[in-house]
Formats: C-alpha cells, structure tokens, sequence
C-alpha cells in the first residue's frame, strides 16, 4: 500500500527577481492511499501538477512537507536508488537519451542482468518482436514512440511493486495504444502491480479502476470514470481564466 499523506510541494517562482522570497506551489496537501494492485489512472490539463506528484512519489522532487509511506515504512526520506530497490519505479514522461548506449545495455542495467534469455523473454513480454531492437542506439534519433516502448520495457525489467508511467502513450500510435494498455492491465492482473498511468488518452481513463483528477496540485476528484465526466467536460469548455492576459500568463490554466 503506497499512502501519501499531506504531500506538498512548492518551488521558487521563477517570474519574482528574488527566489527565495516567493515559493508557488505545485503540489497542495494531497493524502491519497494507492492500495496493492490498484490501476489508477491520473489526469489533469497541462501544469496541474501530474508529473511533480509522480516525481514526489519517486524521490525525484523533495517534499516540502507531508509523508509517503510504502507497506507501512515512511519512505519520504529515502534516495531514488532505494525506493526503486524496495520496488516503486517511475517512467519518465521524457526519458533521457544516452549517446553511446543501446537499448540491450539499458535493458540488462533494469533487469540486473545481461543474459540473452532474460533479455528475451522480456522484449517478448512487452511486445516486442524482434532481438535485433535490442541493439537500437538509445540517442537523439529514435523517435518519440520508440523512447517510450523502451522506457516502458525498462520499467517492466524491474518488475516493480508500484509502476508510475508518465504519458506512456505520447508519441505512440494508434495501433500500439490499445496493446500498451492490455499489457499494463496482464502486468497489473499477474504480477499484481499497483499500476499509475498518467495520461489524458481515453483508452486509460476508460481501463482505470480509480481516476484522479488533478486540478491546481490538488485531487479535484477520485473516483469512476463516470462520475468524472462533468468535470472533465467543464475543462474541455474553457481553460481560460477572465483574468487570463495570453497563452504565457499563469492564470490562464488555473
Ligand atoms: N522544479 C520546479 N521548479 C519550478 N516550477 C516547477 C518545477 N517543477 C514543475 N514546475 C511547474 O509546476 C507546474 C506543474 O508541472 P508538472 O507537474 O510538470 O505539470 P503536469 O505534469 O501536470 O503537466 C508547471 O507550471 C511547471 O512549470
Ligand atoms: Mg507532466
């Protein structure tokens, strides 16, 4: 069971000359419990705060204040390297790049091993068909579906307790989505993965067992995907504040 107990998190503002004397926040107080095995889908519009919650949950941001506890152990204080050793693993929404590294290399470093088998048997797992993929340069020229297939792959090596995939289905098409989505659904059933998908595509809203809609860093509603849809409805309207001044003020997405 992952509890997350008035997690907040506040960053300077970078629109005040003086970065220390204003702090915006980010993510607000939230308290939620993700219970073993769940499938839970977190949407939101763009800068509501998804990804720094999920980076919060994965140690990449520092909490300001509040608690996250794993299986009844506070883990607010542990590194990246131990939360992902105790089993909670996060795909990036943009995965890094490396220069000079394959997908094989960073498959074996997630799957603890290089063994040809292993290696396979994992590539078949998550749909992949070919062996030769493994030998894909991981650099500036995959393209933006190919980085999140390997992301994905590279999560699923882990076999983790807790999977957080950031916008697994950016980039990817029409064809894989549907696939993308009855495999983290086997990964949930068989290996019982608590599995959170950050994304706005309907396929997961659909397939979620709870949705959260984050809204200004806050849970603005948790809950089945049919009691979500007024408010969804209400943000596909209009996402414009009055007071909104242009596309670059803040205001507008509030
Ligand atoms: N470390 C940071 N410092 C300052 N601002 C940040 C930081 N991380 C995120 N933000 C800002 O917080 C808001 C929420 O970002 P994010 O969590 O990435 O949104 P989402 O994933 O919902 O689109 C954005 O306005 C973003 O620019
Ligand atoms: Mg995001």
């Amino acid at each position: 069971m992952l509890q997350l107990q008035n997690v907040t998190f506040k960053a300077p503002d970078s629109k005040t000359k003086d970065k220390t004397l204003s702090q915006k926040t980010i993510v607000d107080d939230v308290s939620f419990t993700f219970e073993p095995g769940g499938f839970y889908t977190i949407t939101g519009p763009n800068g509501s705060g998804k990804t720094s919650l999920a980076k919060l949950i994965m140690g990449i941001n520092e909490l300001s204040s509040g608690k996250i506890m794993f299986n009844g152990k506070d883990i607010s204080a542990l590194p990246i390297n131990e939360r992902s050793n105790a089993g909670v693993v996060y795909g990036f929404q943009h995965p890094a790049r490396f220069k000079g590294t394959n997908f094989r290399d960073l498959l074996s470093i997630s799957a603890g091993t290089d063994d040809e088998d292993t290696l396979a048997r994992i590539i078949a797992r998550v749909g992949v068909c070919s062996m030769d993929f493994l030998d894909k340069p991981v650099d500036g020229k995959l393209s933006g579906g190919e980085i999140k297939k390997i992301e994905l792959a590279t999560v699923i090596a882990r076999n983790p307790k807790v999977a957080i995939y950031d916008e697994p289905d950016t980039g990817i098409d029409l064809w894989t989505i549907g696939p993308m989505v009855d495999l983290l659904k086997r990964e949930q059933k068989e290996n019982n993965t608590t599995t959170i998908v950050v994304s706005h595509n309907k396929a997961f809203l659909e397939t979620a067992d709870t949705l959260l809609l984050i809204l200004n860093g806050k849970i603005a509603y948790s809950g089945n995907l049919k009691g979500a849809i007024p408010m969804l409805e209400d943000l596909s309207v209009c996402t414009f504040s009055k007071s909104c001044q242009g596309e670059n003020d803040d205001r507008c997405y509030r």
